[in-house]
């Protein structure tokens, strides 16, 4: 698989969704922190951890991949992929026992940069992200869940081929459960 892919030409030309390498980990890193202090209510630990060694997080590890969207000023957004594995509680042992298996993988960290947003960088980050799952990845499904009090965050995830599974509203993190319809999304226009 190539490290570069060239996304849809709906966008600005310069923009391309890539593999992250080391050499990408920095830029990526200062993004995420943004997003995370700027629309997540900051950095926890206890959720977080993965971005404090990105490299030990998703470029070593059998089944992870972190992606980086590039325009002309550089990293703009991220989007990683890892198995997945849901606590319960706080997830609901039904849950639980549907997705945490070999086959699903966990869509996280879709985050773009403020001044990035809106243009499509989003969209193009979870085309490749689903594409390398059921790819190179060697899943067949594609698990993730929102905080619906960011906003914009549940639209986005609505806007593309996504199945509901859960809303656990009210909940203290506003939780809502999705599963990817990978064949539509693979479709879908600018993915
Ligand atoms: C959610 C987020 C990733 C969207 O990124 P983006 O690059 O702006 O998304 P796109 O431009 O690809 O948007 C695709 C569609 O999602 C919907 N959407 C995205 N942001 C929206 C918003 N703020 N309000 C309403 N709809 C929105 C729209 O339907 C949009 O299509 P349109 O612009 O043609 O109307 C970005 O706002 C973000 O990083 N937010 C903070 C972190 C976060 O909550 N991440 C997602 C949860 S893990």
């Amino acid at each position: 698989m190539s490290r570069q892919h060239e996304v849809g030409t709906d966008r600005p030309s310069s923009l391309t969704v890539t593999i992250a390498a080391p050499a990408d980990l920095a830029e990526a890193e200062t993004v995420m922190r943004d997003v995370l202090r700027a629309d997540l209510g900051g950095y926890r630990p206890q959720w977080h951890r993965d971005i404090d060694d990105l490299e030990a997080a998703y470029l070593r590890p059998p089944g992870c991949v972190l992606l980086v969207a590039r325009d002309a000023a550089g990293v703009v957004g991220t989007a990683a992929v890892r198995p997945c594995v849901l606590a319960s509680p706080p997830n609901p042992e039904w849950l639980a026992r549907e997705y945490n298996r070999p086959d699903v993988c966990q869509l996280v960290r879709v985050w773009v940069a403020a001044g990035a947003r809106r243009g499509g960088v989003g969209r193009a980050l979870v085309g490749r992200a689903v594409a390398w799952s059921v790819g190179p990845g060697g899943y067949r499904r594609v698990y993730l869940h929102t905080d619906a009090g960011v906003p914009g965050a549940e639209n986005f995830w609505r806007s593309l081929p996504t199945r509901e599974v859960h809303d656990c509203r009210p909940d203290p993190f506003n939780t809502v459960h999705f599963e990817v319809d990978v064949e539509a999304l693979l479709r879908a226009p600018g993915c």
